[in-house]
C-alpha cells in the first residue's frame, strides 16, 4: 500500500506576469494535465492566481499561493488572507519560506498563526522549515528544524495534521545550485518524521508528506526523491520552464 502519494510543487516566486504564467500553466497542463499518479501543485504569484486557476481548470494540477496572513479581513494593507485564495480554488499554500523568514521578518509564531488559519479555511499549508549554512557548520541543523516545526505546528489537531505538508529547504541550498546529498535530505526527513511522531503519533506521521527544496532539478531528483522520507519537490528555478518541471513530475513519478 502507498501510504504517501508523492507531491511535486512549483514555487515561481515573484517571476510571470499573468498573461506569462497563463502560458506556462498551459504547457504544464499539455504535458501532465491528466496524470494522476503524482500531485501536482503550482505556486503563482498572487496576480496570476486567478487566470492560471482558469488554465488548471478541468486538469490534475492544482493551484497553491505563495504566502497569505492569518487574519480573515481587516485593515492590513497589502495583505491576502485564506478566504480570498479560497475564492480562486487554490488547494494549497506555502507557509514560511525562508524567504519570508529572511526578507520579511517572518517569526514562527506569525507562520503558525497562518497554519492555523489555512487549515481552518481547507488549504493545505505547505509549510517551511530549514537551517542556514552558518547553522549547519555550527551542527545546529537538527536544533533549529525541530524549534520550527514545533512553533510552526503549535496546535494543530491530529484530525489536521495530515493535511498539512511539510518543506525541508535547507537554507543554503535555495537558489543555489549548491544541493543537499540525498543522505544528508533523508536524515533531516526521517528527523522531521520523528518530531511528527511525537507531536501527532506513529499513524498520522506516517501519512504527511516531507518535501525537499532546493535546488532540485533532474541531474538530482531521482536520487532524492529515491529517499525512504523524501515524498517530494518544492522546485523554485526548475519550475519557471515547463520542460523542467515536467521532468521532474516524471521523475516522482517513478521513484518510489
Ligand atoms: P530553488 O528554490 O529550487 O530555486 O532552489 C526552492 C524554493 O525556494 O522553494
Amino acid at each position: 500500500m502507498i501510504l504517501r502519494k508523492k507531491l511535486m510543487a512549483g514555487n515561481w516566486k515573484m517571476n510571470r506576469t499573468s498573461t506569462d504564467a497563463v502560458a506556462l500553466a498551459q504547457e504544464i497542463v499539455v504535458a501532465i494535465g491528466k496524470q494522476a499518479e503524482v500531485d501536482v501543485v503550482v505556486c503563482p504569484p498572487f496576480t496570476a492566481l486567478e487566470s492560471v486557476g482558469k488554465a488548471l481548470d478541468g486538469s490534475t494540477v492544482k493551484l497553491g499561493a505563495q504566502n497569505m496572513h492569518s487574519e480573515v479581513s481587516g485593515a492590513f494593507t497589502g495583505e491576502i488572507s485564506a478566504p480570498m485564495l479560497r475564492a480562486f480554488f487554490a488547494t494549497h499554500v506555502i507557509l514560511g519560506h525562508s524567504e519570508r523568514r529572511t526578507y520579511f521578518g517572518e517569526s514562527d509564531e506569525f507562520i503558525n498563526k497562518k497554519v492555523i488559519a489555512a487549515l481552518k479555511h481547507q488549504l493545505r499549508p505547505i509549510f517551511c522549515v530549514g537551517e542556514t549554512l552558518a547553522e549547519r557548520e555550527a551542527g545546529a541543523t537538527l536544533k533549529v528544524v525541530q524549534t520550527q516545526t514545533e512553533r510552526g505546528l503549535e496546535g494543530v489537531s491530529k484530525e489536521l495534521a495530515t493535511s498539512v505538508v511539510i518543506a525541508y529547504e535547507p537554507v543554503w541550498a535555495i537558489g543555489t545550485g549548491m544541493v543537499a546529498t540525498s543522505e544528508q535530505a533523508q536524515e533531516v526527513h526521517a528527523f522531521i518524521r520523528s518530531l511528527l511522531t511525537k507531536l501527532f503519533g506513529e499513524h498520522v506521521a506516517q501519512k504527511v508528506r516531507i518535501l525537499y527544496g532546493g535546488s532540485m532539478k533532474s541531474a538530482n531528483a531521482a536520487e532524492l526523491l529515491g529517499q525512504k522520507d523524501i515524498d517530494g519537490g518544492l522546485i523554485g528555478g526548475a519550475s519557471l520552464e515547463a520542460r523542467s518541471f515536467v521532468e521532474l513530475v516524471k521523475a516522482a513519478t517513478v521513484a518510489k
